[in-house]
């Protein structure tokens, strides 16, 4: 019940035990094409270019960050977190010159002031991270878009926290590119980043394109900016997962199983059933964790519908109770980072765990780990409320 990772659903466990094949396999690139397909809808988006990168959420942002952005290009990322900070920091790896504005950790920006950022900075691409996980607090998304589009910028979004339990909207939005994991709200292992790119984003892939010596064609011609990453290049990922099938990485097939199986969860149960799934879950979870008389992190109207942040009592030491947590009762709950480790605690309920009964096991749980801390609690005050919050 922590920010993720969480428990994995037990069909994605089991899809993960499927026999390997190679990545050229007919079988395999029909998987391939499939998921594809399936990410789709996942991201509720028509782009083509949308596919996964082999590796954890940071892969698929660096593959984002490292294709779109030539040394040079300016790059504006407002950051209210720890990972609107790592956006910056793998921008400025990829020799952008970042600007950065920044809210106090719990806050969010409004549409006019990212606004008036892009006006007064004029990037070639603004990099955001839609829900910082480590405030708790979502970005809302649906203005930039435009926003971007009217300076000319092009958009990325982080959407790992997010995906699949809160709403995003690549199209809607006019997302350019964004990118995910597995881990958070579509219930799988971490280790596969599913991404999207819209024509604008591959038209630049396009112009960096660079094959490698052994795969060329007499026509393909050599950029005069290549991709900085082999690994990461989306040009050439984008012609792995494409009709030219070059050759690129091998295939992580275990966890190709994996994407496609976490996608076909969620499409069964239907994007906006299982948005409303984690909005109920984590609302009672936050009317529980009140009911006990604790004190929710950050601005609510912003929370993300999956993790909730919650401020640690006074005179209760906040990594000795997640470990009564985890050794009584077999409940992962997480910290945070930087200004906010000892200050909060972070509790999820996403993906296989945004369910009823996980909710009220971890409200339990907590009441016995704040009272045995000293920490003075109404009994039953947490389970009571969570409940209250269903039946309303
Ligand atoms: C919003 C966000 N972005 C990026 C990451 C990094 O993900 P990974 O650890 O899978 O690389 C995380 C992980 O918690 C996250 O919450």
């Amino acid at each position: 019940m922590g920010p993720g990772p969480i428990n994995a659903d037990p069909r994605v466990l089991r899809a993960m035990s499927a026999q390997l094949v190679g990545q050229f396999d007919p079988a395999m690139t029909g998987y391939m094409n499939e998921t594809m397909a399936l990410y789709r809808g996942v991201f509720r988006t028509a782009n083509a270019a949308t596919m996964l990168v082999d590796g954890t959420s940071r892969a698929g942002i660096e593959a984002a960050l490292v294709s779109l952005i030539e040394p040079g290009d300016r790059v504006l990322v407002p950051i209210f977190g720890r990972f609107g900070h790592l956006l910056r920091e793998i921008a400025t790896r990829c020799g952008a010159d970042v600007h950065v504005r920044e809210v106090p950790w719990g806050t969010v920006f409004t549409a006019a002031a990212l606004e008036q950022a892009v006006a007064e900075t004029r990037p070639a691409l603004v990099a955001v991270v839609h829900g910082d996980t480590s405030t708790t607090l979502a970005q809302p998304l649906d203005e930039l878009g435009a926003i971007c589009a009217r300076h000319g910028a092009l958009l990325y979004a982080d959407v790992t926290g997010t995906l699949g339990g809160n709403d995003v909207d690549v199209d809607g939005w006019g997302l350019d590119a964004a990118t995910a994991g597995l881990q958070k709200c579509l219930g799988g292992p971490s280790g596969s980043a599913p991404i999207t790119l819209s024509t604008r984003a591959v038209a630049v892939l396009d112009a960096r394109r660079s094959i490698e010596a052994g795969l060329r064609d007499e026509g393909d011609r050599i950029a005069a900016s290549p991709i900085r990453s082999n690994y990461l290049d989306l040009a050439m990922i984008l012609d792995y997962w494409g009709e030219r099938r070059l050759n690129h990485h091998t295939e992580a097939g275990s966890m190709l199983y994996a994407a496609r199986e976490c996608a076909r969860i969620l499409l069964e149960e239907g994007l906006d059933a299982a948005v409303e799934r984690h909005r109920l879950h984590g609302a009672a979870m936050a009317a529980g964790l009140r009911g006990l008389g604790l004190t929710l992190f950050g601005d609510q109207s912003a929370r993300m519908t999956n993790v909730v942040g919650v401020e640690i009592p006074a005179g209760i030491d906040g990594d000795g109770a997640r470990a009564a947590m985890l050794t009584d009762f077999g409940i992962e709950i997480g910290t945070s980072f930087g200004p906010l480790h000892g200050r909060i605690w972070r509790i999820g309920t996403m993906g296989y765990n945004a369910r009823r009964d996980a909710v009220l096991t971890t409200l339990a749980a907590l009441e016995q780990v704040l009272r045995r801390g000293g920490h003075a609690v109404t009994a039953g005050g947490g389970v009571g409320a969570a409940l209250e919050a269903y039946a309303a």
